[in-house]
């Protein structure tokens, strides 16, 4: 395994020459930006602010060329076409996006006046208990509003998915198949074809939650096997506030928007209109221009720096971290094996039984968050927007770290520190 320049790579993100201390463990939650992407929204706002696919000038021209780049960057970063890339404010806005516009369509679950009838009555959704609320959520309501069955496949050894499970779960009355792609608690690297195959055997749809995945490990939409992709740009170097659905050509071209305006129509009369093509279709209104273009930016840094060699500093720094916290008695890790990791360790502080020295005190999350940060060491506590997941675990909540491209060894050295001082301040 090889590791990156990480003094060279901090230099290209203006936080750590502002926050000299800091030891950023939380880029799952949201990850740091480089210069790069500031300077290419500010290029925008600077240079040729103006509303795209609208003004007949050149700035207008300007504008229009550069987001449409980004969505073209973006979609090559995922192996696919501009035209599959719908570009929206984040995954949340992707995976509600997502069900109404399938709900509407009336092709996935026939609508009748008097609700479903015959065999529709029977129709089920399967997910993985991993799924992030963001994807949960809009497939329970969407359960919910059309009476049908949400299954949750478990987890299985090793942290992953209960593949044998699944494939009980997953039968011709399966319309939907959601799937994280990497756990955004065990870090989990989802076998997310396999469910695919499963999906497509049965006619389901694939629907893919790339969030914690896309710009840490390498990921193509075809190799998935996925309908529907989505992920947020700021875990990926992106700004906040800009998302992407990725949806199959021949799909995308099939489904009605879900939110309606200006920009997507193409004939509008006193009483209703008609829609443009896809993937202008589903973006009404003045999008995220800005963000657009800095998520464009992203995808482009990221591509220097290459994903693969990314994914590979990370592994490096997981190994390690694993190794460090095996050290310390009572410490309960909740995470996958190095391999089949994308760079994110839950774990606990329990304490042991007998706790009568100091190191083997144990320690809430949300206690350690707090003292670690009072050293400038960033880590999430929490049930992680994840609680099914939680449930199964047996845990409220844990503390989690997460790695990334500009991490280096002395940031885990500085966690386990932190873990340390809260277990002495905690000592009986
Ligand atoms: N989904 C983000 C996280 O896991 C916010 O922290």
């Amino acid at each position: 395994m090889s590791m990156l320049d990480t003094k060279a790579i901090k230099k290209d993100f203006p936080i750590f020459e502002h926050e000299k201390d800091l030891v950023y463990l939380d880029s799952a939650a949201t990850s740091q930006t480089p210069q790069v992407v500031l300077d290419a929204m500010n290029g925008y706002y600077t240079s040729f602010r103006s509303n795209i696919h609208r003004g007949l000038y050149k700035m207008g021209e300007e504008a229009s060329e550069a987001y449409e780049s980004a969505r073209a960057s973006v979609a090559r970063f995922i192996g696919a076409a501009p035209e599959e890339i719908v570009l929206t404010s984040g995954a949340t806005a992707s995976s509600n996006m997502l069900v109404r516009m399938l709900e509407e369509s009336g092709s996935i679950f026939p609508r009748t006046p008097l609700g479903f009838q015959g065999e529709s009555l029977e129709d089920e959704i399967v997910a993985t208990v991993m799924e992030h609320h963001a994807s949960l959520i809009p497939l329970q309501e969407l359960a919910k509003r059309e009476g049908l069955a949400i299954k949750l496949v478990p987890v299985g050894l090793a942290y992953g998915i209960d593949y044998d499970a699944a494939e009980k779960l997953i039968t011709p009355k399966t319309k939907i198949v959601a799937c994280v792609l990497a756990s955004n608690v065990l870090g989990t690297i989802n076998d997310v074809r396999r469910l695919a195959d499963l999906a497509h055997k049965v006619g389901a749809l694939m629907i893919v939650d790339a969030t914690e995945a896309v710009g840490h490990i390498p990921v193509d939409v075809k190799k998935l096997g996925a309908d529907f992709l989505y992920f947020s740009g700021h875990k990926m170097l992106g700004p906040t506030g800009i998302g992407v659905l990725y949806g199959r050509k021949d799909l995308l071209e099939a489904l009605p928007p879900s939110v309606f305006g200006g920009g997507i129509v193409e004939k509008v009369t006193g009483e209703s209109a008609t829609w443009t093509s896809s993937p202008k279709r589903f973006e009404a209104g003045t999008p995220n221009i800005a963000g657009a273009i800095g998520l464009g930016a992203a995808v482009e840094y990221l591509g220097k720096v290459g994903v693969e060699n990314i994914h590979a500093h990370v592994r490096e720094l997981t190994s390690y971290a694993f190794e460090k916290l095996a050290q310390i008695p009572g410490i309960h890790v909740f995470a996958a094996p190095v391999e089949q990791n994308v760079g994110i360790i839950s774990f606990t502080i329990d304490g042991l039984p007998a706790a009568a020295t100091a190191l083997q005190a144990g320690v809430h999350p949300h206690d350690l968050a707090q003292i670690a940060g009072d050293s400038n060491v960033a880590i999430r506590a929490g049930h992680h927007c994840a609680a099914p997941l939680m449930q199964t675990l047996g845990v409220p909540a844990t503390a989690r770290a997460s790695f990334y491209l500009y991490n280096e060894k002395a940031d885990i050295d500085a966690l386990i520190e932190a873990i340390k001082k809260a277990q002495m301040m905690f000592a009986k």
